[in-house]
């Protein structure tokens, strides 16, 4: 992970937490990407050189197991976000890339986003996005989302290995409001705000659990390759140094991980004249 790589997301935090939405001008077609996924919806606006100028993100649960269960829910989500950052930016908004986790139908995705009325300008697999987001070629992607955990072993820009499981931020939440009788949702707010620190000894087995399921996949592997943990669960304070321990391997969390694959996502709609079709993936001839 390079440092204007951990710059850039916390750019993406800041454009997306601004409270007014409001866009910086810039020339250009905005290069637009959406990340629908099992704890939320996230949708960046680009200038062409991959600056970030709007974000929206939208806590919803449309997403199941890589599987879009409320589809007029995302498509209503999404058209939202869109008119928004149509009226913030004072210009139509006609085209995005989206992503899919690997082993999942890539058109689950693209049907929502067409369905809003949006042509499709790149479709990438999340862990690919995820690794041009931290301009990473070889390394380890664990991206541990709101439901699932998806772990990916890259060389040379490619992903070589993949694997989904079923954890994430979902099982701390359980755990969390079991142990302290809250509801669900109550729960998750606090985990979520500055002080979700105080429930890592609650969640600690299951981070412990989350580390010894990422073992079992990437054991054997060269252990030179930097493991990254991306999505938004390891932004939990002290998640890292617990799973690092589980694991028995360094790991690194960028700044805001929860946004390192919508960033990708986004990134991958940026043509240039010795990429015309933006970044080299699956399914881009649509
Ligand atoms: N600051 C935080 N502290 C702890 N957990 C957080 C924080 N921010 C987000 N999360 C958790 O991150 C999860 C959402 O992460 P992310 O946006 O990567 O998931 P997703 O992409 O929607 O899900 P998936 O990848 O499983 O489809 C939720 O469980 C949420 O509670
Ligand atoms: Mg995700």
């Amino acid at each position: 992970m390079t440092e204007r790589a951990d710059d850039r997301l916390s750019r993406v935090a800041e454009v997306v937490r601004r409270p007014d939405h409001s866009a910086a001008s810039f020339s250009g077609d905005p290069v637009v990407g959406v990340d629908l996924g099992t704890a939320d919806v996230v949708l960046l606006v680009l200038n062409h050189s991959g600056e970030p100028v709007l974000g929206y993100l939208e806590w919803a649960e449309v997403v199941r197991d890589g599987v879009v269960v409320d589809f007029v829910g995302a498509r209503r989500i999404l058209r939202r976000m869109v008119d928004q950052a149509e009226q913030s930016l004072g210009r139509k908004i006609r085209t995005c890339s989206t992503g899919y986790p690997p082993g999942t139908d890539p058109d689950l995705s693209v049907n929502v986003v067409r369905d809003a009325d949006l042509k499709i300008d790149a479709v990438i697999d999340e862990p690919t996005a995820a690794a041009l987001a931290l301009g990473l070629s070889d390394g380890i992607v664990v991206d541990i989302g709101g439901g699932t955990t998806g772990i990916s072993v890259l060389q040379g820009g490619k992903v070589q290995y993949s694997a989904d499981e079923a954890t994430g931020g979902r099982h701390l939440s359980l755990v969390i409001a079991g142990a302290n009788k809250i509801s669900y949702d109550e729960a998750e707010r606090r985990k979520r705000a500055p002080g979700g620190a105080e429930f890592l000894n609650v969640v600690r087995p299951v981070i412990e659990k989350m580390a010894s399921i990422v073992e079992a996949h990437i054991r054997g592997i060269d252990t030179s390759l930097p493991i990254i943990l991306v999505g938004g669960t390891p932004q939990l304070a002290g998640f890292g140094e617990i799973f690092e321990e589980s694991l028995g391997r360094k790991v690194s969390i960028p700044s805001e991980s929860l946004f390192a694959t919508p960033l990708g996502i986004a990134l991958a709609g940026i043509k240039t004249p010795s990429n015309p079709n933006g970044a080299a993936v699956p399914a881009l001839s649509r």
